[in-house]
């Protein structure tokens, strides 16, 4: 039993809500304000060089900062125990500026052989234009890192749970082994959110979200975010968001932002119950071959999330006996759930990256599976309509194949 009065330091959803904000110094306003700028005046020259000097609190230009992009960032570096955030226009946007910000010619990234498509598509095509390396590696086995890393390795990347995959990789092993090589680790943790797994905890130096996802939670806006120490993330600010990528969040999407997280607990507790309850009645039905779903009872991903996330999130892969044309039939059936691509919204998503990826060919001839997404591999991303809506969706679209 917890004494009141204490100086207990408040919870999580406390701070989602309140965490770096004060009303008063906003004339009462318990929203924030939307600072919708691009610029920012002076005084004088020397007020300008002081502001410019880091001297006093001020802003510059708005692709590199305002006060409404500076409250998600301190909010989520709060939730995320990170000492500092840099917060992107999309998901795409944080990854890239992170790689091209800390990686030069002549280094080498490992990332995991499972990653969200163009993530997969940067570590393939874009990254060797520049002349770095990208080693993919099997890391739900940690042990294989070992032989990847060189003496240019600068950098371990990987998604946990993996997209589209949903596979698990322990955080600590993976940072243990990176560290002593001499790499930093970035994990992209947009399948699990600050709610249910906080990297940093665990070993990584880094971590990236698509706000888009879970965090903003209603499938409205675009935004991604990078945390870590506050001298590498002043470095993505001042070069990758300054001057290679631009990718600035809009004082728009900030504030949307904070207002999706301040349910942001108590929608991933929704979500990770439906999709228990969703994983269990797939894992069972008679037309499935296989589920993979981080908190799914006795299965290997369930041994290694239980040790870095709180709850199982509500992101899950499964396959049919009946393969490719068995999820075309499924898909086409389903009458609740929609047909997307995206994740973490209200509304429940799946989708089939085999036929994405086979359609997409015809426009982008270079375009490849990532390795281990197999042709019939089908993504669901439980969202926050009635659990038993969704299970009887779901039921009478499997019973059509
Ligand atoms: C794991 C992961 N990382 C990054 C991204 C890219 O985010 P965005 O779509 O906001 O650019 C996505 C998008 O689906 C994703 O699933």
């Amino acid at each position: 039993m917890i004494e009141r009065g204490t100086n207990r330091p408040p919870g999580f959803q406390t701070r989602a809500i309140h965490h770096g904000y004060e009303p008063k110094k906003f004339l009462g306003s318990v929203a924030p304000p939307i600072f919708m700028t691009s610029t920012y005046s002076f005084e004088g020259i020397a007020d300008a060089a002081a502001v410019m000097a880091h001297e006093r609190e001020g802003y510059l230009y708005g692709r590199e900062s305002n006060p409404t992009q500076a409250l998600l960032e301190a909010r989520l570096a709060n939730l995320e125990g990170a000492e500092a955030c840099v917060v992107l226009a999309s998901g795409m946007g944080a990854v890239g500026s992170l790689m091209l910000s800390l990686l030069s010619q002549g280094d080498e990234v490992v990332v995991h052989r499972t990653l969200y498509s163009n993530t997969y598509t940067l570590s393939r095509l874009a990254l060797p234009r520049f002349g770095i390396k990208a080693v993919p590696v099997d890391l739900t086995d940690p042990g294989r890192l070992d032989g990847a890393l060189t003496p240019r390795t600068r950098l371990v990347y990987f998604e946990t749970p993996v997209n589209p995959t949903s596979e698990v990789i322990d955080i600590a092993a993976v940072a243990r082994r990176a560290h002593a090589g001499g790499a930093r680790v970035a994990v992209d943790s947009t399948f699990a959110s600050p709610c249910v797994q906080r990297p940093i905890e665990h070993g990584a130096d880094l971590v990236l979200h698509s706000l888009t996802k879970y965090i903003n939670g209603h499938g409205d806006l675009l935004g991604g975010a990078v945390l870590g120490d506050a001298a590498t993330i002043e470095q993505i600010r001042g070069n990758g968001l300054r001057y290679i990528t631009g990718a600035t969040l809009s004082p728009m999407a900030a504030f949307l932002v904070l207002r999706g997280m301040k349910t942001l607990s108590l929608r991933m507790r929704q979500h990770a119950a439906s999709a228990a309850a969703v994983a269990e009645m797939l894992a069972a039905h008679p037309a499935v071959a296989w589920v993979r779903y981080p908190f799914l009872a006795g299965s290997r991903e369930y041994e290694v999330a239980k040790k870095q996330m709180s709850l199982g999130s509500a992101m899950m892969a499964f396959g049919l006996k009946s393969g490719f044309a068995g999820a075309a039939a499924m898909m086409d059936r389903l009458r609740l759930v929609s047909r997307a691509v995206s994740l973490g919204d209200a509304e429940s998503l799946i989708m089939h990256p085999a036929s994405l990826t086979r359609a997409r060919q015809k426009v982008y001839p270079d375009t490849r599976p990532a390795e281990g997404v197999t042709d019939d591999l089908i993504r669901l991303s439980v969202g926050l309509e009635d659990a038993d809506d969704l299970l009887d969706d779901l039921a009478q679209a499997l019973a059509a194949v």
